[in-house]
C-alpha cells in the first residue's frame, strides 16, 4: 500500500495521478487528507482516502497502519514544521511504514547563515530525523520549482524591460513541479530506491542574465537584467508597496542563487522520467511566445 500525503496539494495530487497512470491499482493508493470533503475527488477515482493532520500524531500513527510506501510531503506551515515533521517520523516508525520518501530541499550551506536557512533548517532536520529512524527511505532534493520562476523573474517584466533581483551571476536549475510528482510516482512504483538521494534539479541551470537573454530572442523585446544589492532591491521593492515577509522571501532566494545555492545540474530526473525534464529555455519559450 502506497500513502501519499499532501494529497489535495499540487505536488501530492499529481503523483497520485502519475501512479494511477503508471498502472498502480486504485486500491493500492491511500490520500491524506484533512477534511473529509477534499477526499471526495480521490474516492471517485477508488482511491482511498485517509484523515490525518501533522499537528494531530493520533491522526497520523492511525493513516499509516498498513501502509509500506509513504511519500511525506514536507509541510508547508515553516513555523511549525519542525513539530509536524517529527510527527510523521514518529508515526510512521511506530506504523511500522517500511519505505518513506520525503519531499526536501536542495542545498549547498547547511549554517544558519545559509540566505535560505528559513527553509532548509527543518529539511536538514527532517533528513537526520529520518535517518535515525531505521525506516528505509529516499530523499528528493527539490530545487526551485519552475512554475514560481515567472514571479521572480517579474510578472509585468515584457512592459518594463527589466529583470531585477540580486541574483547577481548565480543560476537556478529549477525543474516543473509536474515532472518531480512524475518521478517521484516512478520511485514509488518500482524498486530499489532505498536510501538513495536524488537531486530534483533541471540538466541545465540559468542565471538571470541568460534567462533575460531567451526572452528577448522569444519576444522580439530587449530585456535587461539589473542585479542591485539585496538593500536597494529591499528599498525599492518597499517603495512599490511590496509586503516585508514577501521581499524577504524573493530577496533571501535571490541571495541565494547569487551564492550558487540553486544552480545544481542533474541526469537524475531525466533517469526517472525516462526523458530530459522540460527545459528552462523551454519553459520560458512557451511562455513568452507571442500568442497567435
Ligand atoms: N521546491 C519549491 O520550489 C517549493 C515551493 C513551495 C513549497 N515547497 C514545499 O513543497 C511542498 C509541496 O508543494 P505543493 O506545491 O504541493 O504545496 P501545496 O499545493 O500548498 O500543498 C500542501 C499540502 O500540504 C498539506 N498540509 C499542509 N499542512 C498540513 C497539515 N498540518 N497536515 C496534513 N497536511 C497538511 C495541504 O493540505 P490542505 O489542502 O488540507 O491544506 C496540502 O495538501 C510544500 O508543502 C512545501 O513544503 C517547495
Amino acid at each position: 500500500m502506497i500513502l501519499v500525503t499532501g494529497a489535495t496539494g499540487h505536488f501530492g495530487n499529481a503523483t497520485i495521478n502519475f501512479l494511477l497512470e503508471k498502472g498502480v491499482r486504485a486500491d493500492e493508493i491511500l490520500a491524506l487528507v484533512r477534511t473529509p470533503q477534499s477526499g471526495e475527488d480521490f474516492k471517485a477515482k477508488g482511491v482511498g482516502v485517509v484523515m490525518g493532520d501533522y499537528d494531530n500524531y493520533a491522526s497520523l500513527v492511525s493513516a499509516f497502519k498498513g501502509v509500506d510506501k509513504l511519500l511525506f510531503i514536507s509541510g508547508s506551515d515553516l513555523t511549525k514544521r519542525l513539530t509536524q515533521h517529527e510527527n510523521v517520523i514518529n508515526a510512521a516508525k511506530e506504523a511500522g511504514v517500511k519505505h518513506l520518501v520525503y519531499t526536501s530541499f536542495q542545498r549547498k550551506d547547511e549554517t544558519e547563515s545559509s540566505p535560505l536557512w528559513m527553509v532548509a533548517q527543518s529539511h536538514i532536520q527532517t533528513e537526520k530525523w529520518i535517518k535515525e529512524s531505521g525506516i528505509d527511505y529516499t530523499i528528493l532534493k527539490n530545487n526551485l520549482y519552475l512554475d514560481f520562476l515567472p514571479g521572480f523573474i517579474g510578472e509585468k517584466v515584457l512592459e518594463t524591460g527589466v529583470i531585477y533581483a540580486p541574483a547577481e551571476n548565480g543560476k537556478v536549475g529549477a525543474v516543473l513541479r509536474s515532472e518531480m510528482a512524475e518521478a517521484a510516482a516512478s520511485i514509488l512504483a518500482t524498486t530499489n530506491h532505498e536510501g538513495k538521494e536524488y537531486n530534483f534539479t533541471n540538466n541545465e541551470a540559468l542565471s538571470y542574465q541568460e534567462i533575460a537573454e531567451t526572452i528577448s530572442a522569444v519576444t522580439g523585446k530587449t530585456i535587461n537584467y539589473i542585479s542591485p544589492t539585496a538593500e536597494d532591491y529591499g528599498n525599492t521593492l518597499a517603495k512599490y508597496g511590496v509586503p516585508a515577509e514577501v521581499i524577504g522571501i524573493f530577496s533571501s532566494f535571490a541571495v541565494a542563487q547569487a551564492k550558487g545555492e540553486l544552480d545544481g545540474e542533474s541526469t537524475d530526473l531525466e533517469k526517472l522520467l525516462g526523458r530530459k525534464p522540460l527545459s528552462i529555455k523551454d519553459f520560458l519559450t512557451n511562455l513568452y511566445s507571442p500568442k497567435i
